[in-house]
């Protein structure tokens, strides 16, 4: 057997008995370490936790971001923007913002001075404000754009500058809490026992989720329902867990790479978030799976002769959302040249779901494996949902692995380089 449904919605799975049997004491014994650990599991049961006073301070100051300004502007790298930008491009239009929100612009992921130039050029004449966020307040390419916007503030707005800067960060320690402390920024807290890649549904997400129009309440009661969901040590029972055995068995037969495939262009980032998750929680000591992802069908026509054909060492995860807000209806043509009226009156997403299966059914058929993701709606609830889900699953396959999915000891390599190098200068 190599297809495997893990239907969500949330969900309905369906697996061979043996092999859940056999998975069944090492999960529950991971869960229960999971649930009585207090080494970086704050995420576990933050979605579950009173936040009144946190949104309504967010969507304060939403409002007011909304009504000053015309950009607001993100300062974070890895898990401090991965999430928020996720959660942004799939759920805001494709062409302009949505009418509740407000532009949002992400800067200090990398260290291009192109990217910058460019930026500072396209901000001149508009209104701003800024949200650097760092938890450890230490980021080099963080911390370096934050220098360049913070003084570009400074030049723009004198001391009016200080209301528009606002801080994310450790609550008690680094840098950047000082810095706001004494310029008196506005200052929103990352939780101490929470890491960068499991931090989305904290202010970290939450504030740039908001500004970009998003409902964050919706977006927190998906994450609610998961986490209760999800606190299920029976196998049986509990989807991430499944997904996150099935994984480890396709590891184990030898798939080292899984490829996270999604059918709306719109979920570019949130591949990119799944795939730090992934990658920074799994990859280590030698082990892991490599995530990679793909958009179809724009990418069957570049990857998929490989994944249809050449070497067998990856596994399939699809993802499919059933209702995607927005559709097009193929028009009827009498000339009919491409010979294509056969499809008129039928929609683009009834044809795009089509190739979803179609693309499940060769991949199986060529010996790839394929799980299938399916979630009823392309909306912040299932968004919220989905992203605990997939923490949730994270954490159990690095466990399965053995290793610790909230360190990341291999970031510190290249920095190390890069500073030796960047000092001998
Ligand atoms: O997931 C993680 O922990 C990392 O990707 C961090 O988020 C990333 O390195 C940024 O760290 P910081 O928030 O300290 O600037």
């Amino acid at each position: 057997m190599n297809t495997y449904s893990v239907h969500t919605n949330l969900l309905n799975c369906i697996f061979d008995d043996m092999d859940i049997a056999s998975y069944k004491e090492r999960v529950e014994k991971i869960h229960d370490e999971l649930e009585t650990s207090n080494d970086m599991t704050g995420w576990i049961n933050y979605p579950l936790m009173d936040h009144e006073e946190l949104f309504n301070s967010i969507e304060k100051l939403k409002d007011e971001i909304c009504m000053e300004a015309d950009v607001f502007v993100v300062i974070g790298i890895g898990g401090s923007f991965l999430g928020a930008r996720a959660v942004q491009e799939a759920l805001t239009p494709y062409f302009g913002v949505l009418e509740k929100g407000t532009e949002v612009i992400y800067v200090g992921h990398h260290m291009s001075g192109s990217y910058l130039q460019q930026l500072i050029h396209y901000l001149e004449g508009k209104e701003i404000y800024i949200n650097v966020i760092s938890k450890s307040g230490s980021t080099m390419e963080t911390t370096l754009a934050f220098r360049v916007l913070r003084l570009y503030m400074e030049k723009r707005y004198g001391e009016e500058a200080a209301e528009r800067i606002i801080v994310t960060t450790d609550p008690e320690k680094g840098i950047l809490k000082a810095i706001a402390d004494e310029e008196g920024y506005k200052r929103f807290a990352v939780p101490p026992d929470i890491g960068g890649r499991y931090s989305v549904f904290t202010p970290v997400g939450l504030l740039p989720i908001a500004v970009a129009g998003i409902d964050i309440r919706s977006f927190m009661d998906g994450a609610k329902n998961a986490a209760l969901e999800l606190k299920n040590a029976d196998l049986t029972q509990n989807h991430a867990y499944q997904y996150a055995v099935i994984r480890n068995k396709l590891y184990n037969e030898g798939y080292c790479v899984e490829l996270l495939a999604s059918f709306e262009p719109s979920l570019k980032k949130f591949h990119e978030w799944w795939m730090q998750l992934f990658g920074e929680s799994e990859g280590k000591e030698k082990k892991g799976l490599f995530p990679a992802c793909v958009t179809y069908s724009t990418d069957l026509h570049a990857i998929g002769q490989f994944i249809q054909e050449g070497s067998p060492i990856l596994f399939e995860t699809l993802l499919h959302f059933n209702q995607i807000e927005g559709d097009y209806i193929i028009p009827y043509d009498p000339r009919n040249e491409e010979g294509l009226n056969y499809l008129a009156g039928r929609s683009f997403n009834e044809i795009n779901a089509t190739s979803k299966q179609g693309t499940a059914l060769a991949h199986a058929e060529g010996g790839v494996p394929v799980i299938q993701l399916e979630m009823e709606k392309l909306d912040a609830y299932h968004l919220g949902y989905l992203m605990y889900f997939f923490m949730k699953a994270c954490a159990m396959s690095a466990k399965l692995i053995e290793v610790n999915p909230f360190d990341q000891p291999g970031v510190e390599a290249y920095k190390r380089k890069m500073l030796e190098l960047l000092k001998k200068k």
